[in-house]
């Protein structure tokens, strides 16, 4: 099996992810202050940034995994399938939904509208990373990490093809 790590340029070291993360959930605590918010990680590229979030909050949670699929390799579709559902109800709950990345913005977009149909009180999306310039429907994001330029990530949850997830650090790879 080729080494995909040794194929990465690093974009961002694990200690700037970190260092970045523990500041959005500072910003998190503050904003949800007294209130407790139900997380929805979106499966599965979002696991890791979903852990290391929570766990710099203080904020209690509880926590709910969704999943959806829009992409087959390395392009985006816009071809959104449910592929796991909540296992709990939303209503009246502040969530939050933690994804890993918002590329064209259709998954969000799809994932917002769907939660909406549940009736929580309030949604806000967060993510780790944003392509701004590659959005193709309007789509409101409240807590981002790093806004990058459009390039193929991997490591940290990205995948290229399910490989690369549990790679320290976040590399782009130049195809
Ligand atoms: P969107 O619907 O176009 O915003 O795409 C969002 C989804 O595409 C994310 O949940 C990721 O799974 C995937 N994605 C977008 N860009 C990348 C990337 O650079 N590396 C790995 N996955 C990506
Ligand atoms: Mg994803």
């Amino acid at each position: 099996m080729e080494n995909l790590k040794e194929k990465l340029n690093v974009l961002y070291k694990k200690e700037e992810i970190q260092e970045r993360i523990e500041k959005i959930a500072n910003q998190i605590d503050k904003d949800y202050e007294g209130k407790e918010i139900l997380v929805i990680s979106v499966l599965k590229g979002a696991i890791f940034f979903t852990v290391d979030l929570v766990t710099k909050m203080k904020t209690p949670i509880i926590l709910e995994t969704i999943q959806v699929s829009s992409y087959q390799g390395t392009q985006s579709t816009g071809n959104i399938i449910m592929k796991k559902g909540l296992d709990s109800d939303i209503s009246g709950k502040d969530v939050l939904i933690v994804e890993d990345i918002i590329d064209t913005g259709y998954t969000l977009k799809y994932l917002k509208e769907y939660l909406q149909t549940l009736n929580p009180k309030s949604i806000k999306i967060a993510v780790l990373l944003d392509k701004k310039e590659r959005r193709k429907t309007e789509i409101n994001v409240d807590y981002t990490c790093f806004e990058i330029e459009n390039k193929f990530v991997v490591g940290y949850g990205f995948d290229v093809d399910e490989r690369g997830r549990n790679i320290p650090f976040i590399g782009t790879l130049e195809e």
